[in-house]
């Protein structure tokens, strides 16, 4: 269905750091099976008002709180760092949140079973700069990525990233140039950031000691 050639084993973040708490373990054992989602299938029949997917959540505070703010939307995070999923299992059990799912695996997977225009918005924040000339090709944006995610959003759908990187800064912006009929592009940074009801911050925001810039892309144009 998609166009994306996802091949397994081509993820090179931290599968897990610390070990999990013997409350976070329970977590993994009871609420986990319940949020869980294997594929694009479990979800799709589902009564909500919007499909919202980050990438790479994180601890999940900011899906966690978006989720919280929009109980007819469903949000579904998307990552394998298992201390993270452990933080998130928290949050949705904390917050009582019905409309978050879990997909535990990486982004393209999920994509790729995504049919055309199904999608409302998608996240990527703070993704693992991966500075180096030699590892540009880990960079979650590329060309290729780009255009799965054009294909998933519905129109007027949109695409948010963050950096605090200046180098994948620049790369966000000569990635999408060639894209520039399919997304309107608009930048804010740190001192002009949406406000947080609206885009809260994530752990990695807060952390940033540099300057941040925020990339809102819309959908403008069909496949
Ligand atoms: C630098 S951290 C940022 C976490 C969070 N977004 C934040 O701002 O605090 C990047 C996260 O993306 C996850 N990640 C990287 N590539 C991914 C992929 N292809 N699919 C799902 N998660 C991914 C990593 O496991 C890591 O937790």
């Amino acid at each position: 269905m998609g166009k994306l050639n996802y091949k397994g084993g081509n993820f090179y973040g931290r599968l897990k750091s610390r070990s999990l708490t013997q409350k976070q373990s329970e977590l993994f054992e009871t609420l986990l099976p319940n949020v869980s989602i294997k594929s694009f299938d479990d979800i799709r029949l589902l009564d909500y008002k919007g499909i919202f997917i980050e990438i790479g959540f994180g601890s999940g505070e900011h899906l966690a709180q978006l989720a919280s703010l929009d109980a007819d939307k469903l949000f579904v995070g998307c990552e394998l760092f298992i201390n993270g999923i452990a933080s998130l299992l928290t949050r949705i059990e904390q917050m009582n949140l019905s409309n978050l799912k879990v997909f535990q695996n990486d982004a393209r997977k999920l994509f790729h079973e995504i049919p055309d225009e199904s999608i409302d918005g998608v996240f990527l924040l703070f993704p693992d700069p991966w500075p180096k000339r030699k590892h540009i090709k880990r960079r979650f944006i590329q060309n290729d990525t780009i255009q799965e995610i054009h294909r998933i959003l519905k129109e007027g759908g949109f695409f948010k990233i963050a950096t605090d990187d200046i180098g994948y800064f620049q790369w966000i912006q000569k990635s999408f140039t060639s894209f520039d009929t399919k997304f309107s592009m608009e930048v804010l940074n740190s001192e002009s950031r949406p406000p947080e009801f609206i885009w809260p911050q994530t752990r990695y925001e807060q952390k940033a000691t540099k300057s941040c810039n925020f990339f809102l892309f819309i959908k403008k144009s069909p496949l």
